[in-house]
């Protein structure tokens, strides 16, 4: 049986076969075989993902790239990294960090997840404001091409970026192809990193945050997190573990980096000054050092952990308007707040990526529905979209039509038709066929 370490039950199925190949060529049998006798592949890396893409449904065997964790090659001039699908993003980033460079992705679930994953999630993360999608780094995919078990090789000496259809293959989810090696250019490391926290009192006063730290910090903007008092309170009571502000509405984590600890402080202490002219005096915390930085980090980085122990989680990954971050939040509160336990937003603010968790004593279907109605409704009404950076997966696979056209939704089944003649490789995800 695989167990899902992040997920709750909904997604915690059975498959009779789990299979670990450590090379490309294993992998390639393994399709030809399974296109042969027509039996659905479920593609698996890190098993981190949060919108049970990684999972099988029914009884798909699961294709596990935990073994698949060879770094290949790292060119410290052009910056290159290349390895194979199975590698763990914190290997990586511990890897190249040694030649001075860092990868264009950071996220909580470093530890466990992969960069097979990271990919075919086209995951965003903390550092997103700073680097942008990760897409845009991959120089070059080898996969394996479903249909026949072929492999086909898109990883070039020269990368040439826009010369070939790799970036048809990251995004989407496992379910055109299996990565089997990556090529991602690295960007260089900065020397220090420095972060505030901010206490702020209303919406706008957050919203007001984003632009003074934009504005000050430029290209030097690191990270722009938000978190409100629920979330931090889950992680107070659930994990023990306190927030160096006293009691706030909301949350500011604003990061930046440079070669100078100075330059980064005089900087955070300009975008406080800032806000006190506008709105008086705020409370803050900055970072003087290392431990300091990973302090103001703790509380943010185990809200997912903190909420898992507070009951079944209905998790929604969203992107909104900026100006109406946390409204969401609050028409959740009204509309089902006695029906659930915590109601809390957090996420990446620079990026208009919400994350609305909701959590129950236990799951609850009409629960469930009432919450996808009104996430729907909302969506629709004030320009939104159902997903940001977690994917599609299973969980959001029906309510796609909400935030794609037909024409858009009959393209995407036309290239998995294409791809996937036979619906076997992680069917029942992003599109239903
Ligand atoms: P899995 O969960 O194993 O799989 C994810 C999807 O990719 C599945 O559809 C699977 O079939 C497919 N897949 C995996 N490997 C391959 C492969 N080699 N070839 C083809 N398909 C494959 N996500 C964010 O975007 N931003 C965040 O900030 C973020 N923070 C997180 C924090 C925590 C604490 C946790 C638990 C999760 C977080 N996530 C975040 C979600 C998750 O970590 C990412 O989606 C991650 O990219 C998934 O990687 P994985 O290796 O665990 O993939
Ligand atoms: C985060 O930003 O912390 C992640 O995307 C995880 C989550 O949404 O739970
Ligand atoms: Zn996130």
């Amino acid at each position: 049986m695989i167990y899902l370490p992040f997920l709750n039950y909904l997604y915690r199925n059975f498959t009779h076969i789990a299979l670990r190949p450590t090379t490309t060529q294993m992998v390639a049998a393994i399709m030809k075989h399974c296109y042969k006798r027509n039996l659905a592949v479920v593609p698996q890396g890190g098993n981190t993902g949060l919108v049970g893409g990684g999972t099988p449904v029914f009884d798909e065997i699961v294709l596990s790239t935990s073994l698949m964790d060879d770094i290949i090659n790292f060119d410290p001039q052009s910056g290159i990294l290349i390895c194979q699908a199975g590698c763990i993003l914190k290997n990586l980033q511990d890897y190249v960090g040694n030649y001075g460079f860092t990868m264009p992705i950071d996220l909580g679930a470093r530890g466990s997840c992969q960069i097979g994953g990271n990919l075919s999630t086209n995951a965003g993360g903390i550092h997103f404001v700073r680097y942008g999608p990760l897409r845009r780094y991959v120089t070059g995919v080898e996969v394996v091409v479903l249909s026949n078990g072929v492999v086909l090789d898109m990883i070039t000496p020269q990368p040439m970026q826009d010369s070939d259809f790799k970036q048809l293959f990251i995004g989407a989810e496992g379910t055109l192809a299996i990565l089997t090696k990556v090529a991602i250019k690295c960007v260089e490391t900065a020397k220090c990193y420095s972060a505030i926290m901010l206490g702020c009192k209303t919406h706008h006063q957050v919203t007001s945050v984003l632009m003074d730290a934009r504005n000050v910090l430029g290209h030097t903007v690191s990270a722009i997190e938000v978190m409100d008092s629920a979330a931090v309170s889950v992680v107070d009571s659930k994990l023990g573990l306190k927030c160096p502000l006293s009691p706030h509405p909301f949350y500011a984590l604003i990061e930046t980096f440079s070669n100078d600890e100075d330059q980064n402080i005089d900087k955070l202490s300009h975008i406080l000054s800032l806000l006190e002219n506008k709105f008086g005096s705020m409370e803050s915390a900055v970072s003087l050092n290392q431990t300091q930085l990973s302090q103001l980090w703790s509380v943010r980085e185990h809200i997912t952990e903190a909420l898992k122990r507070d009951g079944h989680v209905y998790k929604f990954d969203i992107s909104v308007p900026i100006a109406k971050y946390f409204d969401l939040v609050d028409v959740m509160r009204h509309e089902i707040g006695s029906y659930s336990s915590t109601i809390c937003g957090f996420g990446h603010l620079a990026d208009g990526n919400l994350h609305l968790n909701i959590t129950s004593k236990q799951y609850d279907k009409l629960l469930l529905n009432r919450i996808e109605t009104i996430l729907c409704d909302w969506l629709v009404q004030n320009g939104g979209s159902i997903s940001a950076e977690h994917g599609i997966g299973f969980h959001k696979a029906h309510l796609m039509h909400g935030s794609k056209s037909s024409n858009s939704l009959a393209m995407m089944r036309s290239i998995k038709a294409h791809f996937d003649p036979k619906n076997i490789l992680n069917p029942y995800k992003v599109v239903q066929v």
